[in-house]
């Protein structure tokens, strides 16, 4: 089997994914798997040496923009090549916050009001504090802040505008943050996220070291079945294969739907190998489970 380990990338994710890709890669060689590295950061270059190693399978560590929103997964797809991970269609669909939110609407999946709103203007509609602005399209928490009034919001609108054409307005719901790994189908042990200052940003995802991960956090059965059951909804609704993490709210016993994520973070700070290794699944064996995922 000749893998073709694929990460870096072009988009704002970068340095994660590298994080990510070089987690999978000493796993890969501790496997003895055979396998080269790729980073798309040139695209013309980036498919020449693809189709010249022709690859049996695409390990797709990218995160964010063409990377986890179909636009590679298409790619591969007319190229031949099988690749971990979701397909197109539901790599763009996860990419995508809003669309996501109402699919979780429609499914009967609660997820907290918003509205998306493209210019200052539009912040008008929204009257409701604190509230969570978010690019609709980013990961990493990247352009994601909490706003108290009126001013913080047009602040914050302004700055995510820059990353994406579409900004979500969000009601903020102050409850526990809880995040569900799925494998191949399986759900893994929920891990709560507990933040020492402030929110889940960026910061407190990959630099402060404060952040607080319970694996199998507290919950009674119903929270937890929920937990559970919201996530495989959403994840075979909108089609997703091999790994993927749910991000919830949690309050007064009912989770609140955030987002979808079709390449969760592999890092030695990501969630998705903690919850695998609480179901008994080391990071090499979520490598090869990821790998046999893909080869079905
Ligand atoms: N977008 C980051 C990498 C995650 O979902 O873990
Ligand atoms: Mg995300």
């Amino acid at each position: 089997l000749k893998i073709a380990l694929v990460y870096g990338g072009k988009s704002s994710e970068r340095e994660i994914s590298i994080k990510s890709g070089n987690a999978v890669k000493e796993a890969l060689k501790r496997l003895n798997l055979k396998f080269e590295v790729f980073d798309p950061v040139d695209s013309i270059d980036f498919v020449n040496r693809l189709i010249e190693y022709k690859p049996d399978l695409v390990f797709n560590v990218l995160h964010g923009k063409y990377g986890e929103d179909g636009s590679i997964q298409g790619l591969f797809e007319i190229l031949g090549y099988r690749y971990t991970g979701s397909p197109v269609k539901a790599s763009a669909i996860a990419m995508d916050k809003v669309l996501s939110k109402e699919i979780a609407q429609i499914t009967g999946i609660p997820t907290p009001d918003w509205i998306v709103v493209e210019n200052i203007k539009e912040t008008e509609k929204w009257n409701v504090f604190p509230a969570v602005v978010k690019p609709n399209e980013e990961g990493s928490s990247i352009g994601v802040e909490i706003v108290n009034g009126r001013e913080e919001l047009c602040k914050a609108v302004e700055n995510a505008s820059k990353l994406n054409r579409q900004v979500i307005i969000e009601e903020f719901i102050n409850g526990r943050e809880i995040t569900i790994g799925i494998l191949n189908g399986r759900p893994l042990e929920p891990i709560e996220i507990v933040v020492e200052d402030g929110f889940y940003d960026f910061e407190n995802k990959y630099i402060s070291g404060k952040t607080e991960y319970i694996v199998s956090p507290y919950l009674v059965q119903e929270e937890r079945e929920k937990l559970e059951s919201y996530s495989l909804k959403i994840y075979n609704k909108i089609g997703c294969k091999g790994a993927a993490r749910i991000d919830f709210i949690l309050k007064d016993g009912t989770p609140y739907f955030l987002e979808i994520n079709t390449i969760p973070g592999m890092t030695d700070h990501s969630l998705l190998p903690k919850a695998a290794k609480a179901v008994g699944i080391d990071f090499d064996n979520l490598v090869l489970e990821i790998i046999r995922g893909a080869l079905d």
